[in-house]
Parts: structure tokens; sequence; C-alpha cells
């Protein structure tokens, strides 16, 4: 049994700020937070959201030296997009700070020191590559060079891009600095590490005996880690860019940024909540949840976790990690050198009004279990046939039709048939669904139960066919509306934490308001906190411990998430606003113009790739004699006719003037030349070859043809026209 927590801390990992998130992130880690967030607050938990930008680094070090700029540049520049990008999204953190603040600095330093003081850390010297020219040690990616796996030029110390292979920079061939083209040199210098070994009988009784209960692959990773044996972590780099290791002789060193990047929770909870932060991070009251991408799951189940238990002082673990896999794009992997990727920044600018078309696709398709592939079509689909089709048209009806029939007020509900009870009665048994859905991190499927509540209302509204029935007995329209009604004030609620922005448009429409929890963006002015409430859609500040008995007081309907499913939400001669479109149909061309983007990426990939085969030379042949090639006839030629012969792809018969007479050649190019390419062109040809028969036309000859790696293959032409029949040699 899961313990009663006061409060749950939400963390999601901080995005490197060295490039804008794209879909992959935010179905990985930032839409099943957010939505996980909402439900909470919407069943009014207290939820404290924390967030900001890893800005630390090698990468951001080396996007800095390829876009010319300094690395301040770089997250000053990719914050800003990504901060923007989450908000515009609906993805509202109580706090997205950075690990460049003041306090985060401070923060991570104290942690380090502590863990020095208390004598945490064992020091080791190593050989590292040293840069002898421009005077610095030398990160694994600023060494390149040959790579031993597959022989590409440029791979890098720690991987090579061409084949995959991960590298160390000593197996690389003929390394060079990136910095300064010089061949980098060992040199030994000293780090501090945090000795994992020591750790792994407690988060060996922690994880795989206490939290057998998390995702497969969470649990799955730390038991492979921990089965391994743990070994010492260097927790200090020989860098410019970080915080400085604060000792006494580290100068030129910085705390690794996977060491800083996690105390970055701490020190943005701290910088929101300065004199409260305490109680979020070191009370047994509070539930910790890290939501991350499977590339971080170690980070934090392993790493973060020793550092909190190695500093003490109360600090409690995770109650869970709930790790997603990756998301594909089309069936390849996202790559954001290859602009391989849907920018968040970019689908905010291309479609506007549809951030929860994103978040619905992103959810209905999360690689909970394992990669999962975003695909335009699909995207489109899901918005045409599930959120249009279904959800948008079932509201549309009830709301229109009850302008319709009854002036815009909620018409009274006589005596329910079965058909009605049958309708309302599916809706307690979807919530509890979603739930224990929502509380075990099954967002995927908590998505699928509320959808079928919008496919329960279209289903009623289809079936009892309030449009014809007000023909003949306005009563029982009335009582079909009101139940339709009831179900779409379920919607709203089901809905908000999927589909905020949906959400809020239906509650303006029903006239409802929705106590969706406090935030605590107002940081702690303690005595105001905020709650958002459909109200003018803006946050209001009421006081601190008051409810939503405020909306109530006003006579608006506030709804809580208790209260989905109940078949009196909106009382009778409540008025509802106009029908507004809540999800409008995307049309081919928009889908067609995202994927001719990504043939062209497709494109130029191959390109590039082929025009690398194309370099690789095939090895010399054996030795011939000059007598062996004295038996060869080669001369020039022109092709006087040329045609495809019938039924297959590659072949042209040809007509050709030797000089010597004119005979027919069969030669395998039509996969390269048209018929109409070849004609009155000056060819050379093996003109001495033994006649063959080839799909039934005597062969007499072959036409000289070079052939590069990549498969492509060009007739060989003279220099100037000469006569026909030269001999050549
Ligand atoms: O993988 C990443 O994008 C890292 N920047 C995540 C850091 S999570 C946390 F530890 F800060
Ligand atoms: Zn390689």
């Amino acid at each position: 049994m899961e313990k009663k927590h006061s409060r749950t801390l939400v963390t999601c990992a901080l995005p490197y700020a060295n490039g804008p998130v794209h879909i992959g992130h935010l179905a990985g880690v930032y839409v099943p937070a957010d939505i996980y967030v909402r439900y909470l607050r919407l069943k009014g938990e207290d939820v404290l959201y924390v967030c900001g930008s890893d800005e630390h680094g090698v990468p951001i070090t080396i996007k800095a030296r390829q876009q010319g700029c300094t690395p301040q540049d770089v997250v000053d520049k990719y914050h800003r997009i990504i901060k923007d990008s989450f908000s515009g999204l609906g993805i509202n953190f109580d706090i997205y700070s950075r690990t460049s603040s003041d306090v985060h600095k401070e923060n991570a330093s104290e942690f380090f020191r502590k863990l020095y003081d208390g004598g945490k850390f064992i020091t080791k010297e190593s050989e590292q590559y040293y840069d002898p020219e421009a005077k610095t040690f030398l990160a694994d990616r600023y060494i390149v060079g040959t790579c031993p796996k597959c022989g590409a030029e440029g791979a890098y110390g720690d991987q090579c891009e061409k084949c995959g292979s991960t590298l160390s920079p000593e197996e690389l061939l003929n390394p060079k600095s990136k910095l300064s083209g010089a061949e980098p040199v060992k040199k030994k210098t000293t780090h501090w590490y945090l000795p994992l070994d020591k750790y792994e009988g407690w988060l060996s009784e922690w994880i795989l005996d206490s939290h057998k209960e998390w995702r497969s692959n969470v649990y799955g990773q730390c038991k492979s880690w921990i089965d391994g044996g743990l070994q010492p972590r260097a927790v200090s780099r020989d860098l410019d860019w970080g915080v400085p290791v604060p000792v006494e002789g580290a100068e030129g060193k910085v705390l690794y940024v996977w060491f800083d990047a996690p105390i970055g929770y701490i020190s943005n909870t701290k910088e929101l909540l300065p004199q409260s932060w305490e109680k979020w991070w070191k009370s047994e009251d509070t539930k910790l949840v890290h939501f991350i991408g499977k590339d971080n799951i170690v980070f934090h189940c392993i790493v973060f976790p020793s550092m909190l238990k190695a500093y003490g002082d109360g600090y409690i673990l995770p109650e869970n990690v709930p790790a997603n896999e990756f998301l594909n794009l089309e069936g390849d992997k996202i790559s954001t050198s290859r602009n391989w990727a849907v920018w968040a920044h970019e689908y905010l600018e291309q479609f506007p009004g549809k951030e929860d078309v994103l978040r619905y696709v992103l959810t209905a398709n999360a690689p909970e279990t394992k990669d999962n592939d975003f695909s335009w079509k699909d995207f489109q689909a899901r918005n045409n046939s599930e959120l249009v089709a279904i959800f948008g048209n079932f509201v549309n009806r009830a709301v229109v039709l009850t302008h319709k029939y009854f002036g815009g007020k909620v018409p009274a509900a006589g005596e329910l048939l079965d058909i009605d009870r049958a309708a309302l009665a599916e809706i307690p048994a979807l919530k509890a669904g979603m739930e224990k859905n929502l509380d075990g991190y099954h967002f995927r499927e908590a998505l699928k139960d509320a959808m079928s509540i919008a496919r329960v209302g279209n289903k009623y509204i289809s079936d009892t066919e309030p449009w014809k029935v007000a023909k003949t007995d306005m009563d029982r329209c009335a009582t079909i509306l009101n139940v339709s009604l009831q179900i779409c004030a379920s919607l709203a609620i089901a809905f908000e934490p999927f589909l905020p922005f949906s959400a809020g448009k239906l509650r303006d429409m029903l006239g409802v308001c929705i106590c969706a929890g406090y935030d605590h963006r107002a940081g702690e002015r303690e005595t105001v906190n905020t709650y958002t409430c459909s109200e003018g859609a803006a946050l209001h500040t009421v006081p601190a411990g008051h409810d939503s008995a405020c909306c109530q007081e006003d006579g608006r309907v506030c709804l809580k998430w208790e209260m989905l499913g109940n078949p009196d939400l909106l009382p009778e001669g409540h008025t509802i606003a106009e029908a507004a479109l809540l999800f409008a149909k995307i049309e081919d061309d928009a889908i067609q113009a995202q994927l001719d983007r990504l043939a062209a990426i497709r494109e130029e990939k191959e390109a590039a790739a082929a025009a690398e085969a194309a370099k690789v030379v095939t090895p010399q042949k054996d030795e011939v004699t000059f007598d062996d090639f004295m038996k060869m006839d080669i001369r020039t030629a022109t092709v006087l006719e040329a045609e495809r012969v019938p039924k297959t792809d590659k072949l042209l018969k040809l007509s050709i003037d030797t000089g010597i007479d004119r005979r027919t050649i069969v030669s395998g190019i039509a996969e390269f030349y048209a018929p109409e390419d070849m004609v009155g062109k000056q060819i050379c040809i093996l003109a001495n070859l033994a006649p063959r028969k080839i799909r039934g036309i005597e062969s007499c000859g072959m036409i000289l043809m070079a052939r590069q790696n990549d498969g492509k293959m060009r007739f060989i032409t003279p220099a100037e026209a000469l006569c026909n029949g030269a001999e050549i040699g």
C-alpha cells in the first residue's frame, strides 16, 4: 500500500539549453508530468511543480563554438525558447529557472563542499587528453579522429556518429584536438569521485527490494547497474564552463554537469520558496516524483539518490521515477543535428490554437513501455476522426440543440429511460479507470478512458436523435439534452489534465469553472495562493486555505474532480454560451507541408550518404600482363539508335557505328540513361568481346562504363570528337 502523503513534489528533467525542445522531449517527460500535476491539483492535492534549464556541460560549449558566440549567449537564447514553448503548450511550472542562477551556483557549491568536508569523495589521478597548443584538457567531444570500428573520419572521442559505436578517446586513430587541430597529449589530472560502490547495498535494498512497482524499464536498468557492480563516478571536470569546484587548488575545474543538474531541482525550489523549501525536500509527508526520459534513469535512480544519501540531513528519495522510452519521427530516430524533429516552438507557430492536438497525439502515442512513432498522418487522423468527429461533434450537437430548442438554458430532465441511465452509468466506471491509470502513471490508458466518455456521449446523442424527437415530444428532447449536457460537464473535468485549452473552452461554453487546485507560482507571498479557474481564464488569487467555495458564492457552478460522472452537474435553467468550435479539421495541405520538409531532409541525408559511399574506391584487381591487355580491342564508336529491351528495367538495345561495322550491343544502362540520352553520343567499346545472346538479342561487344561505389554508372566518352573505330590502348 502506498503511503498517504500531504503533498507531492513533481520534477521534470531539466532540458539542456543547447537547443529547443522537440516532440520526443514533450512525449517523454513534460506532457505526462503536466497531466499528472493537473490531475492531482484537480483532486485538491498540494503539488509543487519544478523545472528549469540545464545550462552547463560540454555540448553547450560546442554549440557556442559552432555558432561563434559565448556559452552564455547559447543558454540565454535557448532558455527563453524552451520556457516559452512550455508555457505555449500549457505546461506551467511553479518555477522554471536555470542552473546559471546565483541560487543554484551557491547551492550546488554548498552541496559539493559538504560532501567534500564530510569525506564523502575519493580523489583519483588519471591521464586525460590535453591540447598542448590551446593549453586545456579536452572533453571527449573535443577530440576527433578516425573511427577504429568503421574507418570513418571525424568520429568523436565518445562516439562515432557514422556507425553509432560508443568509443573512448584512447580508441580513436589519429586523434586531433577540435580546438587547435593539434595532436593531443596525455596529461595527469586529479578529480573527485563519488564512490557509488559504497552505496550499492543500500541502493539494492531501496530499489530492488522496495520498489518492485516501478516501471519495468526503470527497475530493469537499475537492476542491471547494481548487479553489474557500481564504480566510483567522477563529479568534476577540467572545463571552463560550469560551477567552479569550491575547493582550493581546483582552478580550471568545474562540477560535472550531472552532479550539478539534479541539485538544480532543489535550487529552483529554494529560489521559489526560500523560507519553506525544506518541507518539500526533507519531509516524509512529501511524495517526490521525477519525470525523465530513459537516458536519465541511472542519474535519477542511482547517482542523485546516492548524493542525497551522502549529504544526509533528511533529504527524501523519489517514490517513483516514471521514465519513458523514446519517440521516433516517421519511423526514424529523432536527430537534432539532422533537424529530424518536430520542434515545439515551430509547431506552436505553424499550428496556432492546436496546442491540445499535440498534447493529445503525444499522449495517445506515448512511448510508455516501448519506443513509439509519431507520424503526421496519424496526427491528422487522430485530430480529424477522434477529437473533431467524436469529442467536438458531440459537444457541438448538445450545445447547438440546447440553444435551438431551449434558448441556451439547461432544460429539465424528466423521467430517465434505460438508455439515459445506461449512458450516465458508464461514466463513473470510466472515472475509476482513469484514476487507476493516472495514479499508476499510465497516461495513454487514462486518455483512452477520458475519450471513452466522449464516445459514450456521441453514441448517446446519435442513438437518441433529439433533433427528431423535438418534432413530437419536447419533454423527451429536454431530457436527452439535459443528459447530454451533464456528460459534457463531465468531459470538462475529465479532459482538464490532458487538453487544458479545450477543457477551458468547454467550461466557458457551459458557463462553469473548475477548481484546479492551488499552484505555487505566487511563491512565498504566503497570504495568497493562486488557483486556476475558468472564470475570465485568468488566475485569481485567494487567501491561503480558501477553497473553491468562492465560485459557488457567486452563483457559478464550480466543478471538481470528484464530481466527474455526477448526473446533475448543471442545474436546470443554467445558462450556457453559444457553441464554439472545440477542434477544427486539419487539412491535407498542412500535413503535406510537414511531410515535404521531412522528405527534403531524408533526401539530403541519402545524397550525403551516397556521396560518402562514392568516395570509397574499390581495391585494385589482380595484375594482368601486357599481352593480356593487348588482346583487348577497345575502340571509339557512336550510338545510332537506342531502345529499351521490352519487359526489362535495365537493358537498352543500341545500334552502334564502330567504324568497322554497324552492330548491336545490349547494355545494362537503362537505369542511368534513357534511350534518347544515348543517341548520337560517342562512346568507347570493347569490340572483340565474344558475342552472346541477351534476352534473345545477339550482343556484339561491350560499352565501357565507369561505376562509382554508390552504384551510379556513366559511359566513357572521348574528351573531343574522334573518328569511329579509333583504337584505344
Ligand atoms: O538529458 C538531459 O536533457 C539532461 N539535461 C537532464 C538533466 S535532469 C536533471 F538532473 F537535471
Ligand atoms: Zn564508426
